[in-house]
């Protein structure tokens, strides 16, 4: 069995996921671990997901793996959670137990017009890794027996840590790879092969819809370096200020949006909403970026704000996102203390209580709540709901 072949399989074998999938494809034939997986495992990292590629009909692998069932019935059967079947590309996502698995049919893609999804049809696994955007994704281990199939200079490039595209239309019919390079380069540390980096300096984004470049920003976003990646993409509205995203890193609290953060920082002041609303976010994401721009009025804001009832006043319904810039920009203490503290203040009493002891329903029971929490928050009041009360009740 070819060195290569071997490594592959063995490091599958050991990956809860990998055996689930040997398991799944014992006895069949032209079942190949392809892609990022590949590559990954023969540099001795853990693979993301698994992609394999069928040179048959796939239903047998999907069914299979769908049901968590063994073939042989040797080991206990696997846990599947979710199958999902792209028609279109005769491709589906099976979640096992132990990770994900994207199953398809080994096939040739035309792209209609640059920029477009493709037009997919059955084809060759020789053709399936020719359509591919890089060498080093382009490597396939056929699960049976080990055998190993490369696209030309794949695993000498592999070997030297180089990307290269595949052919010289590669960016032209899809040029979402030219963010793609941007995230290989930085997450795998390789360089860019000379050919392939004339090709992607001759190339842009134009032609993309918004929603696939969003796609790929999300991706980019959640690299491990996110703000390496997004200082190699040209041809995008972004600023990276290494600076001011590292200090606001380390003030966003653990249920913030890091992604969204950074997007909105390195975007600030560059761009439209009519750009950000075209990439498809969800309307609460797009809300979370929209404060961020507006994270240097904010910083003024909390500049001015004496007392923790002022800073409620100022960031009471600022996503946390937008106070960790604006601290960032300046009032770095005023945004600590937020996040870390004030934020969380709650009143023990609500309007329940208030009515119960004769305040009448109306908007004076809101205005008495609020006056009670400024209170506790600059310290004005003894602890517990006694004193809550007594303020809410108590004269303005
Ligand atoms: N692919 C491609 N062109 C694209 C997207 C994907 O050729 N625009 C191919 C590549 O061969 C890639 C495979 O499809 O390896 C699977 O894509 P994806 O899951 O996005 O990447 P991974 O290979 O899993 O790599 P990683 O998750 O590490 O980015």
């Amino acid at each position: 069995m070819d060195r290569r072949g071997r490594t592959v399989l063995e490091a599958l074998d050991g990956a809860p996921a990998g055996r689930e999938l040997l398991a799944a494809a014992a006895g069949l034939e032209g079942v190949h671990l392809v892609g990022g997986a590949v590559r990954d495992l023969l540099r001795g990292t853990a693979p993301r997901e698994l992609d394999v590629v069928v040179e048959d009909d796939p239903a047998t692998l999907i069914g299979r793996l769908a049901a968590g069932a063994q073939p042989s019935g040797s080991d206990p059967p696997g846990a599947a959670q979710t199958t999902v079947r792209h028609a279109r590309f005769d491709t589906a996502t099976v979640t096992t137990s132990g990770g994900r698995i994207d199953i398809a049919r080994s096939r040739r893609e035309r792209y209609p017009t640059p920029g477009a999804l493709p037009e997919v049809e059955p084809a060759p696994l020789a053709e399936d890794l020719g359509r591919r955007d890089f060498t080093v994704n382009a490597i396939a281990v056929d699960l049976a027996d080990g055998t190993v199939r490369a696209a030309p200079h794949a695993l000498e490039d592999l070997e030297a840590g180089r990307l290269r595209v595949l052919h010289d239309r590669s960016f032209l019919e899809d040029p979402t790879r030219l963010l793609r390079l941007a995230r290989y380069r930085v997450r795998l540390g390789f360089a860019v092969e000379t050919e392939t980096a004339a090709l992607a300096a001759a190339s842009s984004l134009d032609g993309l819809s918004g929603a696939r470049i969003g796609a790929e920003l999300r991706l980019a976003l959640l690299e491990p370096d996110p703000l390496a990646v997004l200082a190699g993409l040209d041809g995008l509205p972004l600023l990276i200020d290494a600076g001011l995203a590292r200090c606001a890193t380390q003030l966003l609290p653990g249920d913030g949006r890091v992604d969204l953060m950074i997007l909105g920082a390195a975007t600030r002041g560059l761009t439209t909403e009519a750009w950000l609303e075209s990439l498809e976010f969800t309307a609460r994401e797009r809300d979370v970026v929209l404060a961020v721009w507006d994270a240097e009025r904010l910083a003024g804001a909390m500049a001015g704000a004496a007392r923790a009832s002022d800073l409620h006043a100022v960031l009471g319904r600022q996503p946390v996102e937008a106070v960790a810039v604006a601290g960032a920009l300046g009032p770095g203490e005023a945004a600590r203390s937020w996040l870390e503290d004030l934020r969380q203040v709650r009143l023990e009493i609500g309007g329940d209580d208030l009515l119960a002891a004769g305040v009448p329903p109306g908007p004076q029971v809101g205005r008495r709540l609020a006056r009670t929490l400024a209170r506790k928050l600059d310290g004005e009041l003894g602890g517990g709901r006694e004193a809550e009360l007594a303020s809410a009740l108590g004269p303005p």
